[in-house]
């Protein structure tokens, strides 16, 4: 299969017959993608400020419009099993409002193939009155906002009533956002874009009060061009309407423009969007061949000639240019007739590249083509575009296969919001994730079910995580009454073109879903035909990497599964509701598939795209303890349906899932398979099984607030086999328990472990074949310590001791990072503990913490990880929940200063963190 696609790689470059010279030339001190400089030739600037927001559609006029007619979601509901069955579409015949689907269309059309299949704008008007569209209108008593902006997260939370699904916050409803466009008189004749990293959902474009397009799915990156709509040399008027539809999703969708906007303006002819595109066809130590295609848009009105310089970079650790070009390469003149896109293609070799690839045991080294568009000698467009040069295999028998090296697939899936913060994408929230992730010890990210902010792939790419992109929930059967199911006929090849351009060039991915749990695997060959269509543009786009799609039902003698390069199961390697009290269900019930598959198909590697969906609340522990090491939840089995809490004992999962120790078992008895992606890294908003009264959901490794819960540690005694490690659990302070048989489980990377109460051993204990922790299940409480101390081969590799602690006295403060940078976007995590008078964690304290912050910073959110607290996020207090409460402070924009972070409690001795805010590289 890759030898396929090698060939294809290296036909598509030597066709293109483009004269090539690899030359060393000075580098130019500065790359013009992210310059403000006005004479630059591509200006990029982020529009984040200046706005104003609107929740609803503001009286006046008649702009109440929809995109398309949709189905009237009469009752709501909630807590359908994840697993349920999607259903069919259903039919509606005609909308009461406007609808602007024919307007919007046409922005797509870059995206489909077939040019007689691309939208005419129609040549009328849309019937819409929108006077907040205008310049003329005066927004003034509307509120300003700073983008990223997600306005769904400031609640309050929907305490009652269906909404546990979609995280009990409102996101659905229309909104405005207005922002004035200062467009200079020298712009005249430039083309100007509207570049919208994400905005949540069903974008309608204004300009001047004048329509000028839009995107329905809130996940993707668009770009709307504003130039026929504007007045260069004076004030313009941007206005973007969102209307995200309720029950549109199974989790927390966010709401707003919640990523990044840009304006970028461009000589008519100038790269086109996302038009650099980087592969490596051939690499070894010794060599490596990089190839690039770059489009080049000519908007002008006569044809042009341009040449095409590209020059190689060596990134440094910090995604900077570092040195001089280590190849450059001027292509021979392309004539590009007016109102069309040619392409230029060019390669080089470079000898002893560098190497992309996952820590520990490689660095993710990178590089960048900076790509020089010259008309008639003249430049007109400079660009700048990160790869990386790796290879990358996916081998039936050997799983994954980085530059040659079996890499286990430790990942984990997540979805895009960032707890407290919601899905206003910020940069240092995501790369915490990331850290939390890599010191547990996970190499891999899922990003389910949609594509994410471009500046996670940036983290990934500079951290070097293996990601999975992934571009959909549903085709065309729905999960939800009004998810993506309602635009897939019409949008789907759009889409799913936009990901991967703009994702293409990323060293980080490693392979594309087309799709999660989707219906279609219930509809035989008919569902199967739509996974080839999508296998196939994917392809088009990317003959590099490999497809896959996540199954939960379609078993190897089906039809679907054939249709794309990698098997993607979801819970089925481990097996489906096997337990005697599903018999006689019509929920899926699955035996162990992966050795099925593998037969099946000895040519396709095999991935667990989602394993384990096992549930705890941090720091809860509830009695009995389950004997076996993986069991469903209910009541008096590890849940707690009145206090909406599942026991941290790590043994409990959703009924179709199952614990990480069994999913530890059936990867080590099927050593083909290439990995698996946890069911989830992070908890995240919405999807409350098995509690859908709470707010999010219990399956994270880590939770809302980012503290690890206990099977933090058993991923890393896994997955940092190497780390000396040892992690007892439950806490030690439990009063009412006193000479009760309170259980303890280790989870370490060593072999044995003898665990000491109070100074008396209680035997010391060895993993046996596929065992992951050790449990001494018969331990009296008595008030006091635990201590374990871990062996490897024979050696003693860790210990740890936990002691009971006395009331409440005091606070502990400490700051994930305390330098910061004066941008108005840095933050700092402050995890506050209640501590005892000698200072021994209080594991139970519920005491509520008030944060005070001085200096040149806010605080922006708290959180306690309770996924039954629906105390507002912004909220300046917060009780702790099981001794822990996060305080999220933001850098204000400018000089910087001093900080100073101040959290009390009421009868408890309270405590400072000081951070450091300093300007940008400094
Ligand atoms: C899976 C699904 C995920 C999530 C998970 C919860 O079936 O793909 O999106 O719903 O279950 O356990």
């Amino acid at each position: 299969m890759q030898d396929t696609h090698r060939r294809a790689a290296r036909r598509l470059v030597t066709t293109l017959g483009i004269a090539l010279a690899a030359s060393l030339l000075p580098a130019f001190p500065t790359v013009a993608a992210k310059s403000i400089d006005r004479a630059a030739p591509r200006r990029h600037l982020l529009l984040d400020d200046g706005w104003r927001f609107h929740a609803g559609d503001p009286d006046g006029g008649s702009a109440r419009y929809l995109y398309d007619v949709r189905p009237e979601v009469t009752a709501s509901a909630d807590g359908k099993v994840a697993d349920a069955r999607p259903e069919e579409a259903a039919q509606v015949a005609r909308a009461d409002v406007p609808v602007l689907k024919p307007w919007i269309l046409p922005s797509g059309n870059a995206f489909i193939r077939d040019p007689a299949r691309r939208y005419k704008r129609p040549a009328a008007e849309p019937a819409v009155d929108a006077p907040f569209a205008r310049l003329a209108f005066d927004d003034s008593g509307w509120r300003p906002v700073v983008l990223p902006h997600d306005w769904a997260i400031e609640g309050p939370f929907l305490a009652t009533g269906p909404y546990g699904g979609m995280g009990r916050l409102k996101t659905w409803g229309p909104a405005w956002y207005r922002r004035k466009l200062d467009i200079s008189a020298a712009d005249r004749g430039k083309k100007i874009f509207l570049d919208v990293d994400g905005a949540m959902s069903y974008a309608s474009v204004w300009v001047n009060g004048h329509l000028a397009g839009g995107w329905p799915y809130g996940y993707n990156s668009f770009r709307i061009d504003l130039t026929p709509w504007l007045q260069p040399g004076g004030a313009n008027q941007l206005a973007i309407r969102l209307d995200n539809p309720p029950e549109s999703a199974r989790w927390y969708p966010g709401a707003g423009l919640y990523r990044n906007v840009w304006l970028t303006t461009t000589a008519p002819v100038h790269v086109g969007q996302w038009g650099v595109t980087v592969t490596t066809p051939d690499v070894s130590a010794a060599s490596a061949r990089v190839a690039w295609r770059v489009a080049v848009d000519n908007e002008g009105g006569a044809p042009a000639s341009a040449t095409v310089t590209t020059e190689l970079y060596a990134l440094d650790e910090r995604g900077r240019i570092a040195g001089k070009p280590v190849a450059t390469a001027v292509s021979a003149p392309t004539t590009v007739a007016a109102g069309a896109s040619g392409t230029v293609s060019g390669a080089t070799t470079l000898s002893k590249p560098r190497l992309w690839g996952p820590p520990p045991t490689q660095q993710p080294h990178r590089y960048a083509l900076v790509t020089t568009v010259r008309q008639d000698g003249r430049v007109v467009d400079r660009t700048e575009t990160p790869f990386g040069i790796r290879t990358v295999r996916f081998d039936a028998d050997r799983g994954l296969l980085v530059n040659g090296e079996h890499i286990p697939l430790r990942g984990v899936n997540n979805h895009h919001d960032l707890g407290a913060l919601g899905a206003a994408f910020n940069a240092r929230a995501a790369e915490r994730q990331l850290e939390i992730l890599r010191t547990m010890g996970a190499n891999a990210v899922r990003l389910s079910h949609n594509p994410p902010d471009p500046q996670l792939l940036d983290l990934a790419d500079r951290m070097g995580f293996l990601v999975l992109d992934e571009i959909f929930d549903s085709w065309e059967r729905k999960k939800t009454p009004l998810d993506f199911h309602l635009i897939f006929p019409d949008w789907h090849e759009q889409d799913l073109r936009a990901m991967i351009r703009r994702d293409r060039n990323h060293p980080s991915i490693v392979i594309w879903s087309i799709g999660n749990e989707v219906g279609e695997q219930y509809t035989g060959k008919a569902g199967a035909a739509v996974a080839r269509a999508l296998h196939r543009i994917a392809r088009e786009e990317d003959p590099t990497r490999p497809t896959t799609t996540a199954m939960n039902y379609a078993k190897s003698d089906m039809p679907l599964p054939a249709e794309v390069d990698v098997i993607g199961l979801n819970y089925q390697g481990e097996g489906i509701r096997q337990d005697p009290e599903f018999e006689g269900t019509d929920r899926i019930r699955t035996p162990p598939q992966y050795p099925l598959f593998h037969a099946r198909f000895p040519d396709k590697a095999i991935v667990s795209t989602e394993s384990a969906s096992a549930f705890s609340s941090r720091g809860v522990y509830l009695f009995p303890v389950h004997p076996t090491n993986s069991s469903i939840v209910r009541d008096g089995r590890g849940g707690d349906s009145a206090g909406k809490q599942v026991s941290a004992y790590e043994l409990y999962a959703v009924d179709f899932g199952a614990s990480a120790d069994k999913v530890f078992a059936q990867l080590d008895r099927n050593p083909y398979v290439a990995g698996e992606f946890v069911w989830t890294g992070f908890d995240y908003l919405g999807e409350p099984t098995p509690y859908y009264d709470a707010r999010s959901s219990y399956s994270g490794i880590v939770d809302l607030a980012g503290f690890p819960k206990d099977r933090y540690y058993l991923y890393q005694s896994r997955w940092r086999p190497d780390l000396p490690m040892v992690h007892v659990l439950p806490h030690w302070t439990w009063p009412e328990r006193v000479g009760q048989i309170t259980p303890v489980h280790v989870f370490t990377s060593g072999d044995e472990a003898e665990l000491f109460v109070n100074g008396t051993s209680q035997g010391r204990r060895k993993k046996a074949p596929y065992e992951y922790r050790l449990r001494w299940d018969d331990v009296t409480y008595a008030p006091g310590e635990v201590t374990v101390v871990a062996y490897k081969n024979g050696r003693e590799w860790a210990r740890e001791t936990v002691k009971t602690a006395g009331a409440p006295a005091a606070l502990r403060a400490q700051a994930d990072r305390t330098a910061l940078a004066s941008d108005g976007r840095d933050l700092a995590f402050v995890t506050v503990r209640v501590v005892d008078k000698d200072g021994v964690p209080a594991p139970r304290a519920r005491d509520r913490v008030r944060f005070t912050v001085e200096g040149p910073a806010d605080l922006v959110a708290t959180d306690n990880g309770d996924a039954t607290s629906f105390e507002p996020f912004q909220a300046q207090d917060k009780a702790a929940f099981n001794g822990l409460v996060l305080g999220i402070v933001r850098t204000r924009p400018g000089a910087g200063g001093t900080i100073t972070v101040r959290a009390d409690g009421a009868g408890l001795k309270g405590t400072i963190v000081k951070l450091l805010s300093k300007p940008p590289g400094n």
